[in-house]
């Protein structure tokens, strides 16, 4: 069963359980500070597992693009990636652990679905602890559907807990879908699920949300339970082609074949292997990560300094391979490829992604070998690589730091990364002292102040299109609890006048005390009523829409305050030119003290 298939068979399994079928959104999270990228296919719904009420129900699924930075230095093996897809169902409040569980099994083994063989399905359930009782519930449930007790494994909160990446907000036990891999053999007599030989491959999750994690550490009981599922499609469709390892999917083949053909070799030893995989997945993701429609292009900051360090690893993996510069685009391109027609947004910004790919590609290779060779000067010297070394390389020559330690795990030494994230994070804390605060606090940060930043959000940007005309549209917008940032198109910086104007026009919309109101109503209809939507890809059929009066109206999730008087005054703080057409605007809430 081809990849395109499995995803199209999970949105019809659903369907015909009553769920509705939500678009997979941006990789970008909305109105979530805490995270970089879209973790899982719950991200986009947190406030819904939070008890806001979701427009399209009760029963949801969706596909959902999605990148994990923290398992960066497990790519290579047969399983990790950066870039994944999760195929998920929710429940708000509806079905329970039962149904849940019985339509997993469905879903898996019947031959009409997947048609995975009963006796090759394993899965685990939390054994209880201080937080939550054991749950026979689940465990019950697998029992009544076909799973005997031998193949259900109790485990502890590190196994069988799940939360967001973020410290705070809903989680809860989980039961966790193994399926045995028989290219793999079992690595020996205690080989069980959750072992990482690659035997058992994790391929679904169950999550019941039943907690809320608080800042304080405690967890509080949800007034109304969820549930939130997650299976990874690279891994499944690697268990349905019945290949040893995701990138032998038909979505990852094209790619190989190609970087192979690329290399200069004629055998390919397991070192090769692995660089071939470390291009394969890097070049992938950074390819979805600028197909984001908020233009995002390597860089020393945030998101742009991850697609940075995916394009530098994987052009550093090519280099040793003999693979000249020009390959990053040919790659990006079979990536379009193999994905358009999925993801529309990679063809539309094809040509944003190549010319920055290609740029990063030549501008790298020129400081690769002064780095290199620095290296191995400090190798030679001293006979080892400190982590004070890894930040120096990095600060210097832009050397992505998990490529030294690559390079030092093959001459058998290990770094003290500690070390460099020490002087990382000083080094960060001296030059951007605002950055750090970004990743305190929750995915449930709906504190006052960041409220208050999401309605004045919206006022801003309809104060821009009220000063400078409809041309202006949103590119972007990140609000942290110190500011709001907002991109949007404009060809030039705006006068010292028209920001004025801008700054004026928010704070008189603040002061009118205008309510705020939110809407339910169906996509077309949002539009029709000039309602801005500006990332299409991600609304279903029924969206929510905020209104402020007259003054605004926007599709969004919120939170937002009830009355614009609650914000107090609105005070433009920078202004930049960002490039490709966009400005950067940071505000920040101003009280009436101030
Ligand atoms: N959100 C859950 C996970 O990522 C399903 O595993």
């Amino acid at each position: 069963m081809q990849a395109d298939q499995l995803r199209k068979k999970y949105l019809e399994f659903f369907k015909q359980k009553d769920h509705k079928i939500i678009p997979s959104a941006s990789l970008v999270p909305e109105n979530d500070p805490t995270v970089l990228f879209t973790t899982a296919g719950m991200h986009p719904l947190v406030p819904y597992l939070l008890g806001q009420s979701h427009p399209m129900g009760t029963r949801l699924a969706s596909v959902q693009k999605c990148v994990r930075t923290t398992d960066i230095d497990e790519v290579g093996d047969t399983t990790h990636l950066t870039f994944f897809e999760m195929l998920g169902n929710w429940s708000l409040g509806d079905y329970w652990k039962e149904e849940a569980i019985k339509w997993s099994y469905e879903f898996l083994t019947s031959d009409e679905w997947l048609g995975f063989d009963p006796e090759s399905l394993y899965v685990t359930v939390f054994e209880g602890d201080q937080d939550a009782p054991r749950d026979e519930e689940s465990a019950e449930a697998w029992k009544k559907y076909g799973i005997p007790e031998e193949r259900i494994f109790y485990m502890p909160k590190k196994d069988n807990w799940w939360g967001p990446a973020g410290a705070t907000g809903p989680c809860g036990p989980d039961t966790e879908m193994f399926i045995e891999n028989d290219e793999i053999p079992l690595c020996g007599p205690n080989c069980r699920p959750g072992c990482n030989c690659g035997h058992f491959v994790e391929v679904w999750n169950d999550v019941f949300m039943q907690y809320n994690k608080k800042a304080d550490g405690t967890y509080e009981l949800l007034e109304r339970k969820n549930i939130d599922t997650g299976m990874g499609l690279e891994r499944t469709a690697a268990m349905l082609q019945g290949v040893a390892t995701v990138y032998e999917t038909d979505l990852f083949v094209p790619i190989i074949v190609k970087i192979r053909e690329m290399a200069d070799r004629e055998e390919f030893d397991e070192t090769d292997r692995r660089l071939v995989r470390i291009i394969a997945d890097h070049i992938r993701s950074a390819t979805f990560i600028m197909a984001d429609d908020r233009k995002i292009a390597p860089s020393n900051v945030e998101r742009g300094y991850i697609v940075r360090r995916l394009l530098r690893n994987a052009i550093h993996s090519a280099d040793r391979l003999g693979i000249g510069q020009g390959f990053i685009g040919e790659l990006a391109e079979i990536v379009i490829d193999v994905y358009k027609d999925t993801y529309d947004e990679l063809e539309r910004n094809k040509k944003f992604i190549l010319k920055h790919a290609e740029r990063e590609d030549k501008k790298f290779r020129k400081t690769l070998r002064k780095a290199l060779r620095k290296l191995n000067r400090i190798l030679k010297n001293t006979g080892t690589i400190t982590g004070e070394d890894a930040f120096l390389l990095f600060t210097s020559f832009g050397l992505p730091p998990e490529m030294t330690r690559e390079i030092a795990r093959e001459n058998g030494i290990k770094i003290d990364m500690d070390e460099f994230h020490r002087q990382f994070e000083e080094h960060r804390e001296k030059s951007r002292s605002a950055t750090k605060d970004k990743f305190k606090g929750g995915l449930a940060d709906h504190s006052e102040v960041i409220t208050k930043l999401h309605t004045a959000t919206h006022l801003l940007q309809a104060a821009l299109r009220k000063v400078l005309g409809p041309k202006v549209k949103q590119s972007g917008s990140n609000i942290t609890k110190e500011r709001t940032r907002f991109d949007f198109t404009f060809p030039r910086k705006l006068t010292e006048e028209e920001l004025k104007e801008v700054e004026d026009l928010v704070n008189w919309a603040i002061d009118q005390d205008m309510r705020v109101e939110r809407e339910i109503m169906p996509y077309d209809e949002a539009i029709e009523k000039g309602a801005l939507a500006f990332f299409k890809e991600r609304y279903g059929d029924k969206v929510s829409v905020y209104k402020v009066d007259d003054f605004s109206m926007e599709l969004c999730g919120g939170p937002h305050v009830e009355h614009t008087g609650e914000i107090s005054g609105f005070k433009i703080k920078k202004q930049e030119n960002i490039g490709a057409g966009l400005v950067r605007i940071r505000g920040v809430l101003v009280s009436d003290e101030d």
